[in-house]
């Protein structure tokens, strides 16, 4: 059977990943919106307030930053003298970021195109690095936690907020439903696309490591992980981690 989505094992999946968000970038924000109901934005706030204390002119760097959601929050909240960038590999998405900049919210994030396995900066550039939502999409995800960990600067922090397969429970039980029936159907109506983003997206997370396996690929890429923070019944995971003081 011809899939209509992106396979989360298949070795091109790169290109079929930028593919699909290309074809729902105009309709990205408004999805995820309607299918978290809301709480996409309080779990990236819930990230943010993990931030490290910056030193005079430091920087933060978001990955994998789609339309740009997590640096647009951080911006104001960096004060004076520091600057965000952002990256995407997927050009369509990250094109609709300068315009959800607002004067009155600083200065704005700088905003490029880059992949996750090949950063354009030099090592302990940042002072964090976040990623929403991204890391599972990429190729190789260790190869990504590798990059990120080699841009950040000694005690620089990776924040990365991810959705996960929750344990069982009842909860689960209607997650699953609501994850693997619902969704995609709302999802394939709103988002216009032909791609089944939405078929996709519970595949990969049943894909994706769970968080004691996160963990050791977060350790294998030397970093330390200070805390992993259950949201909405373990659906999403806030990973912190830390660079070690060298
Ligand atoms: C679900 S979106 C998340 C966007 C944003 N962080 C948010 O919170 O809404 C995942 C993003 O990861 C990007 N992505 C996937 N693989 C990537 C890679 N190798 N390098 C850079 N971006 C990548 C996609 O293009 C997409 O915009």
């Amino acid at each position: 059977m011809t899939r209509t989505s992106p396979d989360p094992a298949a070795p091109d999946k790169g290109r079929e990943v930028r593919g699909m968000f290309a074809s729902i970038a105009p309709r990205y924000d408004l999805l995820n919106r309607v299918l978290s109901m809301g709480l996409d934005q309080r779990w990236r706030r819930e990230m943010l307030a993990r931030l490290p204390e910056l030193q005079p002119g430091e920087r933060v760097f978001d990955f994998c930053t789609g339309t740009g959601d997590v640096a647009l929050a951080m911006a104001p909240l960096l004060g004076e003298g520091h600057a965000v960038h952002a990256s995407d590999f997927c050009e369509a998405m990250v094109a609709r970021a300068p315009e959800k900049c607002r004067p009155e919210r600083g200065a704005p994030p700088h905003f490029l195109v880059s992949d996750a396995l090949a950063q354009p900066y030099p090592d302990r550039s940042f002072a964090a690095a976040t990623v929403a939502f991204g890391l599972r999409n990429v190729q190789d995800p260790p190869a990504a936690l590798r990059e990120a960990a080699r841009i950040l600067r000694p005690k620089g922090r990776l924040l990365i907020l991810e959705f996960s397969k929750p344990p069982r429970s009842w909860f689960s039980a209607f997650y699953r439903f609501y994850f693997f029936r619902i969704l995609p159907l709302v999802g394939r109506m709103l988002s216009g696309s032909e791609i089944d983003a939405y078929r996709y997206l519970p595949e990969s997370v049943w894909a994706f490591p769970t968080p004691e396996e996160l963990a050791r690929e977060l350790e294998s890429a030397g970093l330390s992980v200070l805390e992993q923070r259950p949201f909405l019944g373990g659906a999403v995971v806030l990973h912190v981690a830390e660079r070690p003081d060298t």
